[in-house]
């Protein structure tokens, strides 16, 4: 995050603390909004406002073109598809690699697609954490759970015990995690640290490079679940020095529910073999001389495991458009200024909220985590009230103004129905949350 980004932000912020914003000023903000248009690309649920886009992206036409031009594709040239398809489907992970790597700071070698996030935590984690170099993997106690549940399956099957081979960083306050206390966790003992960029739950942007820098320091390696932020905020990852990363491509990228997952590994990295190898991450000029012993690809895309789903991974193909088209700078902009308007909003509107995101821009995600008690029970009634948002336990109503196709009168209007909801206290006459419902 550049510094007159910042201080772009705080003049803002130090205007929405003066005004309180009005849908005249949202009115305003979309029609000088260079990114207006954009949703016209996009299937928008009809009559209702989406704020889920951190959750699951929307379609748009270039993502279902892409899907229609694979499926055309399979009709006519059956298995010559892997050859002859346009894009052709045998190097489709690492086509897609190529493209995202801008958005992540890679070389596209570097990049790949293939598997499914929490996959591709196996393999990487597999695959890197030595004990050698450090027993102990540093996460941190706010992580989105499959993290943990993968990382603790591959200590197991090293034999080892997650109880004393994790070291987890606590949260001061529940909501956030302090870089300085991830730094004061490092020591001879530790081998890998795995952060998410953004936590799931407050949206709070790690700073990699910082983190980074001290596990090298420290003699560990980097790893970063980039799930909710690839897409929204851009990344450094090769000038950082990030050792590897994983995520997905169904939230802020808009490649459809359980679309392929992406990784990076340093090109320092080339050559391992990983963890849970597979034909596909073979060397791709030997691949199909079907030799009994495996040769890494030297790239990224040696994490490929087994055949891609080309129809899974289609869909992305045609949303990078989308993205390209836009610009990631451009986005990150509009979604700083989104959760911006959003945070004033909440702060002038709904005195009994908390807003549980840093307010800072260089520390914020994509997505504004609004605080009540009654968050699960809130949610209930905005969705009756056609807002999709999503409610984390316990007490976080998500708010996800994807830059992609929301603007900022749905903004203003989310924030009004959820006003209208706290006054009535209408959200009482909803159940409350029950035993296993998420
Ligand atoms: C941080 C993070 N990691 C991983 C996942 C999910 O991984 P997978 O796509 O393998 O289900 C999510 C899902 O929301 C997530 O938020």
């Amino acid at each position: 995050m550049d510094d007159s980004r910042d201080s772009a932000d705080a003049d803002r912020r130090t205007a929405s603390a003066d005004d309180p914003p009005t849908r005249a000023d949202a009115r305003e903000l979309d029609r000088t909004d260079p990114l207006a248009d954009l949703r016209d690309r996009f299937f928008l649920p009809e009559g209702e406002a989406y704020m889920d886009g951190n959750s699951l992206g929307l379609c748009s036409a270039d993502a279902v073109a892409a899907l229609d031009r694979a499926v055309e594709q399979w009709k006519t040239l059956a298995v010559r598809g892997w050859t002859d398809a346009d894009p052709e489907w045998f190097t489709y992970g690492e086509r897609l690699g190529d493209r995202l790597a801008s958005l992540v700071g890679a070389s596209g070698e570097e990049v790949v697609v293939g598997n499914s996030t929490t996959v591709n935590i196996h393999t990487l984690i597999g695959t890197f954490h030595d004990p050698d170099r450090g027993e102990k993997i540093v996460v941190n106690d706010l992580d989105f759970p499959t993290d943990h549940y993968a990382i603790r399956a591959r200590l197991r099957a090293a034999g080892r015990d997650p109880d004393d081979a994790l070291r987890v960083v606590e949260s001061r306050d529940g909501r956030t995690i302090e870089e300085a206390d991830v730094v004061a966790a490092l020591d001879d003992d530790v081998g890998t640290v795995f952060l998410p960029s953004v936590l799931y739950r407050s949206g709070q942007l790690i700073d990699i490079e910082r983190i980074t820098e001290a596990a090298h320091d420290a003699g560990a390696l980097a790893g970063f679940d980039l799930a909710h932020s690839v897409g929204v905020v851009p990344h450094d990852l090769s000038a950082a020095g990030v050792d590897f990363a994983v995520w997905c491509h169904y939230k802020y990228l808009n490649a459809g529910p359980g679309a392929l997952a992406g990784l990076y590994v340093n090109e320092r990295h080339f050559g391992v073999t990983p963890d849970l190898a597979g034909w596909w991450g073979h060397e791709k000029e030997t691949q199909f001389e079907m030799r009994r012993t495996y040769t890494p690809a030297d790239s990224a895309g040696a994490f490929q495991i087994g055949t891609p789903p080309i129809l899974s991974a289609a869909p992305l193909d045609g949303a990078l458009d989308v993205t390209e088209d836009a610009g990631i700078d451009a986005l990150r902009e509009k979604s700083l200024a989104l959760t911006d308007f959003l945070i004033g909003l909440v702060d002038d509107r709904l005195p009994d909220c908390e807003v549980g995101t840093p307010r800072e821009a260089s520390r914020r995600g994509g997505h504004v985590a609004v605080e009540h008690p009654e968050a699960y029970r809130i949610s209930e009634a905005l969705k009756d009230r056609s807002v999709v948002v999503d409610f984390r336990p316990p007490n976080v109503v998500r708010i996800c103004p994807s830059p992609y196709y929301v603007g900022f009168e749905d903004v203003y209007e989310v924030v009004d129905r959820l006003a209208g909801i706290l006054a009535d206290r209408a959200y009482e006459r909803y159940e409350t949350r029950g035993a296993g419902v998420t």
